[in-house]
């Protein structure tokens, strides 16, 4: 049953996915059938001037669809050490309509020559006519022009020869450098495309719809091995010892997912179920921390070619650990990319954390393979529907293949079917049951629009009269109050079809309701102590409890927090508390809730509450509010001491047990806690006194590195052994811990390091500005230096890349205060006189202003509850 409901669902996907992909693609080819050279004759001057003066046949972002690609032909030859690459590629394209000249996308290529067969050409062996190659970078595109129209409905072949330098950033066709164990730095050449680059490595049809066969061989010194999307047929030696690698020619694929790198790592491999063979790569001396993914790969690919029912269709797979690189990972098909802190698992410096990050990630790029690489958005605009499904994927894919990591199916439910169930057996609320609820009571289709066509999440009112229930629905805005002018604007138009479920004190029955209005009443059949909705936190919607609904549910979870279910108490602290964002409840009834925890345990809502107290706790500590920090300090520590106390320095216990362990230890030090810092400062010295031997609990590796990085001798022990390390896992502790210094000269030093890309990486800069923004001694520090090296940063990163936007709401997004708001509104101002605006000025100026208000508002409250509560 659930099985074949889940084929369904994907066929169903596929059906509107492909109508999605083909249906407007039809359109937009009629839409263009004659009017490129019409538009041309009609207004030349309506076209941009192409770099040689001349006028550049084609004036649109977009490329034409007179021209389609079926197939490219690709030859690379990247030197390591002359650092740059010869190519030449032969693309088979299908002319639709008759045209006068094919555009495609080029990027910082030096196009050598361009020419043309036609198909008789080639079945003669006819030599091709040259091309004049016009080019326009402003849009990324040549324009090859043709002597004779080409004919409609004919296949011809263009060739060109290219050359450029290997790309000095993290896209396109780049170099990465990492440093052996014998301190020796090497170079590999690797690519990473999405969304537009592959422009930079090949001249192509460079959006995703242009789906072609690659066929591609790679040149490359004996000393290195290539790879790419396909497996090797065979290798070629050429004149002067060159070996030439041919790779079987893909399926039909976007560009930006064509991959291929040259290196000298070393891998293992392993055969998954259906006989995929699955392999991971690393630099050599790192071999030792591939076997961890390798295990999850294969485990992987086997729950997801089993999940779709549809084979992953390479015959290989291979996972890269790449030394230099911008995101975490990238899901290229059959060769994919990581960061690699997202692949490579260190058994002696991985904490559990690490572990669940290296798992999340497989699993995420490996849906990618069906998500996105066999069935793709037809633009970029769509991109959300790949990367919302692979991000989806992770939680089905990983309470199945990792139940001991499951996580966001919480504590021990029952999964089945490959499919994560809450409490299912325990209340026969099977899927059976639900899915008939559901076609009974729904209109399925209906009740999807408004989930698939209204952006946001509902927020519904619940307020109990008597034995009656009268519910409301509203959009749930965060930081906007209902108080606020805009708020009714905000709130035009949107509806709901909410399938909400409730309990009661009176029974253990699961209550369903369609809310479908605005507002609706439900009668109780009992009178009841409370009510909670949202059962088990299942439905997507946040619940707030009008009249006394939150004080009866605080009242039951200090008298018996077990009459509620774990995920019940951990979404009553998450509502709760952006209840109070959204100025709905105030913040001391939040906290209120909160003080059950001490009895709390279900690790994860423990988590949840610690989560939102640590935030309060830093908000006002960054904002020098030295009264309410330190009464907050003090109920911190005095009230989870008993939790702290109980904290063992192993890596023992369940997966939660040792999630626990590393953040009540790493707050209870981050909030001098003695006993806390001693056993931290005693693991140090001994780790020093080791030179870096010794194996510290891997969970607690964080909280002793900082602890240790608050003396100079110990700050500048762990800076040797950052350059030293070759676990990635390891450096982004000490990294971190480094970054907590309160010494402003080292932090700066960091920066500087960070800047100069040879100790700290220039991949590790933009998270290195967030670390030291986040620590309070460091805020002011990292903020000027973002103003006042704006241009050296762009120099490093491209002004809408990931690093530049992680740099820029990291080191401003926490303001709370006018005058940050100014000075950040002034900065933001000054880089759109220079033309450098991005889309998330506006945002982070809207969370600062939030930032301001929710402080005026809830700093009294929190004050006062302190004082009364301490
Ligand atoms: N395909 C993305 C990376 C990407 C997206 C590159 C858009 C360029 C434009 C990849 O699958 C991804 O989502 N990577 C994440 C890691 C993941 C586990 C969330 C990343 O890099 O942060
Ligand atoms: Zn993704």
């Amino acid at each position: 049953m659930a099985n074949s409901c889940r084929k369904l669902i994907f066929n169903i996907y596929l059906v509107f996915y492909c109508s999605a992909v083909i249906m407007p693609h039809i359109c937009i080819c009629s839409q263009f059938t004659s009017s490129p050279i019409d538009q041309f004759n009609k207004d030349p001057r309506a076209f941009p001037i192409a770099t040689n003066g001349e006028i550049f046949p084609w004036h649109e972002l977009r490329l034409p669809t007179v021209i389609i690609p079926l197939h490219y032909d690709l030859l690379i030859h990247p030197n390591l050490t002359s650092l740059d690459f010869v190519a030449s590629e032969k693309i088979e394209v299908l002319v639709r309509d008759a045209t006068q000249f094919i555009v495609l996308h080029s990027k910082d290529l030096e196009i050598l020559n361009a020419s043309l067969q036609s198909e008789e050409d080639v079945r003669y062996r006819k030599p091709g006519e040259s091309l004049t190659v016009l080019s326009y970078p402003a849009h990324q595109q040549i324009a090859l022009l043709v002597p004779e129209k080409l004919r409609a409905d004919l296949r011809y072949s263009v060739a060109i020869d290219f050359q450029a330098k290997l790309a000095d950033g993290f896209e396109g066709f780049y170099k990465s450098t990492y440093r052996t164990l014998g301190g020796e730095t090497r170079t590999i050449a690797v690519t990473d495309f999405e969304p537009t680059e592959a422009r930079m490595a090949f001249p192509c049809f460079d959006e995703p719809l242009f789906k072609a066969n690659f066929s591609i061989k790679i040149r490359r010194e004996s000393r290195h091995i290539a790879l790419s999307n396909m497996p090797k047929v065979k290798t070629i030696e050429l004149e002067g010892g060159l070996l030439e690698d041919h790779f079987e020619t893909t399926v039909k694929m976007s560009t930006y997912l064509v991959a291929y790198i040259v290196c000298d790592f070393t891998s293992v491999s392993g055969t998954a179920s259906s006989g995929v063979k699955v392999s991971i790569y690393a630099s050599p001396d790192k071999w030792s921390q591939t076997h961890y993914a390798l295990e999850a790969s294969l485990k992987l690919l086997d729950y997801y070619e089993n999940y779709f029912d549809i084979h992953y269709p390479l015959p290989k797979l291979d996972l890269v650990a790449i030394p230099d690189f911008a995101s975490g990972a990238m899901e290229n098909w059959g060769l994919v990319t990581y960061r690699e802190t997202s692949l490579l698992f260190d058994p002696k410096k991985s904490s559990i954390s690490d572990k669940l990050w290296v798992t999340k990630v497989i699993a995420h790029e490996l849906a990618h393979q069906w998500f996105g690489n066999l069935v793709t958005m037809e633009w970029w605009n769509d991109i959300w529907l790949n990367e919302g499904f692979a991000t989806y994927m992770e939680l089905i894919s990983l309470n199945i293949t990792y139940p001991e990591l499951q996580f966001n199916c919480l504590e021990s439910d029952s999964a089945s079917g490959g499919f994560c169930y809450s409490d299912s057996k325990k209340t026969s609320n099977t899927l059976a049951f639900q899915l008939a609820f559901l076609r009974k009571n729904v209109e399925l289709k209906e009740m999807m629009a408004t989930w698939t066509l209204q952006k946001g999440i509902p927020l519904v009112v619940v307020k109990r009269e008597g034995r009656s229930l009268r519910l409301q629905q509203e959009r749930f805005l965060s930081g906007v109050s209902k108080e606020d002018p805009e708020w009714g604007t905000l709130q035009e138009r949107y509806l709901w079809h909410i399938p909400v479920t409730y309990s009661t004190s009176s029974s253990h029955a699961i209550h369903r309701h369609i809310l479908k209005l605005k507002t609706d009443t439900l009668d109780l059949s009992e009178k009841t102590d409370w009510v909670k909705f949202n059962v088990d936190s299942n439905g997507y919607y946040i619940v707030h409890y009008e009249g006394q609904g939150w004080d009866e549910l605080i009242t039951l979870l200090n008298q018996n927090h077990t009459l509620l279910r774990p995920k019940d108490r951990l979404g009553l602290i998450h509502d709760a508390f952006q209840l109070v964002s959204a100025g709905r409840l105030t913040l001391d009834k939040a906290l209120d809730l909160t003080r059950y925890l001490q009895r709390e345990t279900s690790i994860p809502a423990l988590l949840k509450g610690l989560e939102y107290l640590e935030l309060l706790y830093r908000m006002v500590e960054r904002r020098n509010i030295s009264d309410v920090t330190e009464n907050l300090k003090h109920y911190l520590l005095q009230y989870f001491k008993p939790v702290i106390d109980t904290q063992s320095w192993v890596d023992k216990g369940s997966v939660w047990d040792r999630m626990l362990r590393s953040t009540v230890l790493k707050l209870a030090c981050y909030l001098n806690h003695a006993p806390c810092i001693q056993k931290a400062t005693e693991l140090f010295s001994q780790w020093m006194e080791s030179s870096g031997k010794l194996n510290i609990p891997t969970d607690v590796l964080k909280v002793v590195y900082s602890v240790g990085a608050q003396t100079t001798a110990g700050w500048n022990y762990l800076l040797e052994q950052y350059e030293l390390s070759l676990s990635g896992a390891e450096k982004n502790k000490i990294l971190y811990a480094l970054s907590t210094s309160k010494h402003q000269e080292k932090l700066m030093k960091l920066i500087e390091l960070g800047m100069e890309g040879k100790v700290i990486k220039t991949q590790d800069l933009a998270a290195l500005l967030f670390a030291i923004a986040r620590n309070p001694e460091g805020q002011q520090l990292a903020w000027n230096f973002v103003k006042e090296n704006w241009t050296h940063l762009l120099k490093k990163f491209d002004l809408g890349s990931f690093p530049i936007r992680m740099i820029v709401s990291g080191t401003t997004s926490h303001f709370s205060s006018k005058d940050e708001l100014q000075e950040v509104e002034l900065f933001f101002e000054s880089l759109k006189a220079q033309g450098s605006h991005l889309d998330i000025f506006q945002i982070i100026l809207e969370t600062i202003s939030k930032n301001i208000k929710w402080l005026e508002k809830n700093l009294p409250t929190l004050r006062k509850w302190l004082l009364i509560t301490t």
